[in-house]
């Protein structure tokens, strides 16, 4: 009668307790270490709970200094985490701990969201499930709690395994204690040092002190401080520093500190360091962002790259309540939020490093340390590649340090590109051929000798509507020298000699002292990126180079006159190679000629 197979009905998913809390337990983590982060955790959002109560109700006051303590017992092989926060009811151990996915302190956030907008704790807990981590190392748990204002305490114990028990219990005071039963394989957790290791991982600033029990002492374990959340106004430059050499255990002061507290639509604060020297490691090794992710003081991650590569040298924290302390490592890809975070802490740091500009002398310091690391940006990031390019400074011709503006400034008539010789012989560049006709016209180029300055001028192509030319192409600026037949002859013979090594000999305007230079083609890679493509045994696409010679010069106008311009002749483009820092085709010939040459 009223079982009726075909009437429509409402029913409720079953579960089997069981197997959820297995999946909770084994997959929500990666780290066993974090069931030691999830019990701090709760223990501080207790404390926080407990206090703000008392802001109401005096009889609820948290004792003298309160904190969380953590105990050792490697007879008993268990764990035991105390606080002395709001507690729980039996009814409350029974919900909070016996419902998966139940937040209690989700609760007590989403209850307090109607009033008191301003001191409203700040409460870490959202997703009931963090607790269940203590699983991952223990094969009993038990929590001991007297809830704050009533007499009696109540035990809850389970193994995790889809039933609990609740038991009458005795306890002092008010608050929470937790007893792991450790499993036989997670026995390193019982070590101090081990614990200590991972408090101060995760835990290192979050406001109330951990304590750990040594010796039948309790001895504090974190710093506590979370520097960044305290008002800029109280904090001295002193207190910057040492924190800044905690965090990157680094010995120097930091070159920048930058702290702000974003507001509006994401709220994170920030505290961001640049520092004073190179660290121990290459800064070309250290190529991602390790700045620290926190979500309301508890350490989540250094590995969210919440800075570019070419900003992978600024240290500091980032702390957001805008993420779930559990945030996964997919979720970290993904989540909008990070993204926009990076995107203003970016800005933020071009921002300060605009600023810092100002000072030349103060920004080259920097740029020594960590020139290298930013143009990076000039090569990966189109986005802010031309506020990169306004920041840095160049040698150049003219100048020991130019910035491209002033280059730009400068420029005389006539000139419409930004020159540039790139070379890693930073000394020999002041001294290259390809530079000769350019101090006669007036023209300044830049000498750009770290080995990234081969590639950025042509990837960006351009600043400010002035495009990058290689001084080592560019034989177009340079008319070709008045024809005389007899050099016009040598230079035919030469290139017929030459072959394909060359793919044309000519007599250019361009040099003064030297006899002769290479020159690569306008299109393609110039000579210094085509010198780093073959170093690194990458084919050289484009064509061979130019030979340029320099029709006044004495060895030119002798070579020439000599009836047949054979081996001799070649010695031209062996001079141009070793003025490049290449080798001679042939170095054993090469050294016969000239000291045959020599012996004349
Ligand atoms: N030490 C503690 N003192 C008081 N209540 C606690 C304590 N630990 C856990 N709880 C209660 O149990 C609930 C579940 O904890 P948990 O699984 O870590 O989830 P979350 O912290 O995300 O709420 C908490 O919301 C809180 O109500
Ligand atoms: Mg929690």
């Amino acid at each position: 009668m009223s079982d009726n197979q075909t009437a429509e009905e409402t029913r409720n998913f079953g579960a089997e307790v069981g197997r959820l809390l297995d999946l909770v337990v084994h997959s929500l983590y990666s780290d066993r270490e974090i069931f030691l982060r999830e019990l701090v955790a709760n223990a501080a959002d207790a404390t926080d709970k407990r206090r703000f109560m008392a802001l109401s109700d005096e009889t609820l006051a948290l004792p003298e200094s309160p904190a969380i303590r953590i105990s050792l017992d490697k007879l008993k092989q268990t764990i035991t985490v105390a606080d002395q926060g709001t507690g729980m009811t039996r009814e409350e151990l029974a919900e909070n701990l016996g419902t998966i996915a139940r937040s209690g302190t989700a609760a007590f956030t989403s209850n307090l969201a109607a009033q008191n907008p301003e001191d409203r704790p700040s409460l870490i807990g959202q997703f009931g499930v963090g607790f269940y981590a203590a699983f991952m190392v223990a094969d009993e748990v038990e929590v001991i709690s007297r809830k704050v204002g009533a007499q009696e305490a109540w035990a809850w114990v389970s193994a995790g395994r889809g039933v609990f028990t609740l038991k009458p219990a005795t306890r002092d005071a008010a608050g929470t204690i937790i007893i792991l039963h450790v499993k036989p394989d997670a026995e390193d957790f019982l070590e101090p040092l081990r614990v200590k290791t991972i408090i101060r991982k995760w835990a290192d600033h979050i406001s109330l002190p951990i304590e750990l029990e040594e010796d039948g002492k309790f001895q504090p374990v974190t710093e506590g401080s979370a520097l960044w959340r305290r008002p800029k106004a109280d904090i001295s430059i002193q207190d910057y520093a040492s924190f800044y050499r905690h965090l990157g255990h680094m010995f120097d002061e930091p070159w920048a500190t930058i702290h702000w507290r974003a507001e509006g639509t994401l709220e994170f604060t920030a505290l961001l360091f640049i520092p004073s020297s190179k660290p121990f490691m290459p800064v070309e090794e250290t190529r991602e962002s390790k700045v620290r992710l926190h979500v309301k003081r508890m350490f989540i991650t250094d590995e969210a790259k919440l800075l570019p590569n070419w900003l992978s040298f600024v240290t500091g924290v980032v702390d957001t309540e805008d993420l779930p302390l559990n945030v996964s490592r997919e979720i970290l890809q993904t989540t909008p939020v990070l993204d926009k975070i990076r995107k203003a802490l970016v800005n933020r740091v071009l921002s300060e490093l605009k600023s810092k500009a100002k000072d030349a002398a103060d920004f080259a310091k920097f740029q020594e340390n960590f020139g290298v690391v930013l143009k990076e940006g000039l090569y990966e990031d189109t986005a802010h590649a031309p506020d990169i390019a306004g920041l840095l400074r160049f040698a150049s011709t003219k100048d020991e340090s130019t910035t491209l503006d002033e280059y730009i400034a400068r420029m005389p008539e006539g000139q419409s590109d930004i020159y540039y010789l790139a070379g890693t012989e930073g000394a020999s560049l002041k001294t290259a051929p390809q530079l000769e006709g350019f101090a006669e016209k007036g023209y300044e180029v830049l000498l750009l000798s770290d080995p990234i300055d081969a590639f950025w001028p042509t990837r960006m192509s351009r600043y400010k509507e002035k495009n990058f030319k290689s001084a080592s192409q560019a034989s177009d600026l340079f008319a070709a020298a008045e024809a005389d037949p007899a050099i016009t002859a040598f230079c035919a013979a030469l290139a017929t000699s030459l072959g394909d090594k060359v793919s044309s000999v000519t007599a250019s305007t361009r040099l003064k002292d030297s006899p002769a230079m290479l020159s690569a083609a306008e299109a393609g890679p110039d000579l210094a990126m085509q010198r780093l493509l073959r170093r690194a045994g990458r084919p050289v696409f484009g064509l061979p180079p130019k030979l340029e010679i320099n029709p006044e010069h004495p060895l030119v106008k002798a070579l020439a006159a000599e009836p047949e311009p054979g081996t001799r002749a070649a010695l031209l483009l062996d001079l141009a190679k070793l003025q490049e820092g290449d080798l001679p085709d042939d170095p054993a010939a090469f050294v016969r000629t000239v000291a045959e040459a020599l012996c004349k």
